[in-house]
């Protein structure tokens, strides 16, 4: 990786890029916001980025596809990362199919009505045929919405893990390569238990089933909208950490003390020329 910049699409398989954003969010550092895209025989859209980045989303995007080639949109779940282009780039592209569920067009209707006619249930275990690959819809281990579906590409051997394996990070990187192994484990630990507060409440046993069911994909990339990309031994690691998680005592979330003291910080940090707030 020569260089890496946010929504400058970057190459991550055959065929295959992730589009990459992210969130800074002190005092943890950054979080990645990504999505990816499928260059197959018929290309897919997987999810459609967030709506504080319309504009240059939409732009990295065709930089990878052309608009018109694009045969599928999935669509991970309706959270606002992930679906918030959704109707900018339906429009974008007519000839593409939206791959979602019942559930994810009725919670998108308080917002918007999606076009029913140019939708097709694709569900847990559902496959689609892209022309030069099969897609597998699966359900991954962690979640923060109830319609969420992975997707995995058998053909470039790509997993799409969504909001599992979820990390902070100093600062965005490609790949977890980049990460120190501290970094990576506690990345791991905190994302885990930020997107899914409930993995406190799982049989381990049970949990451990599912996480390997998802790992039995055997993905050799896993690209996901909150992670850089893993790889090699990292991805073994990542599914360890993921199977502790049940045992890791819940992530405290920071209080109206923590903001009081940033707020204080903040004020303190005024440069003294400035007039400073009345009752201070
Ligand atoms: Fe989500
Ligand atoms: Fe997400």
């Amino acid at each position: 990786m020569e260089s890496f910049d946010l929504l400058q699409p970057y190459k991550i398989a055959e065929e295959t890029f992730v589009i990459p954003w992210a969130l800074e969010a002190p005092p943890v550092g950054h979080f990645p916001m990504n999505s990816m895209v499928i260059r197959g025989a018929e290309p897919v859209l997987v999810d459609t980025g967030a709506p504080a980045v319309r504009s240059q989303w939409l732009e990295a995007a065709w930089s990878v596809v052309d608009p018109l080639d694009v045969r599928w949109i999935f669509l991970t779940h309706d959270d606002r990362d992930h679906a918030g282009n959704l109707l900018a780039v339906l429009a974008a592209c007519p000839n593409a199919t939206l791959l979602t569920t019942w559930f994810s067009i009725g919670r998108m209707a308080e917002e918007w009505e999606t076009p029913v006619n140019r939708c097709r249930f694709m569900t847990d275990g559902d496959t689609i045929d892209a022309g030069d690959r099969t897609l597998v819809a699966k359900r991954p281990p962690l979640y923060d919405n109830p319609t969420t579906r992975a997707l995995f590409d058998p053909k470039a051997n790509v997993l799409w893990a969504v909001d599992t394996f979820a990390t902070n990070v100093p600062t965005p990187v490609p790949e977890t390569a980049a990460l120190s192994p501290d970094e990576f484990r506690d990345g791991q630990f905190f994302g885990g238990r930020l997107v899914s507060p409930w993995v406190a409440l799982l049989d381990a046993q049970k949990f451990g089933a599912v996480v390997d069911d998802f790992q039995h994909l055997n993905a050799e990339v896993i690209a996901g909208c909150h992670c850089p990309v893993l790889r090699g031994a990292q991805i073994s690691e990542a599914y360890d950490l993921l199977r502790q998680l049940p045992g890791v005592p819940p992530w405290a979330e920071f209080t109206q003390a923590d903001l009081d003291e940033w707020m204080a910080v903040a004020e303190s940090s005024v440069p003294p020329e400035q007039p400073r707030p009345s009752g201070t």
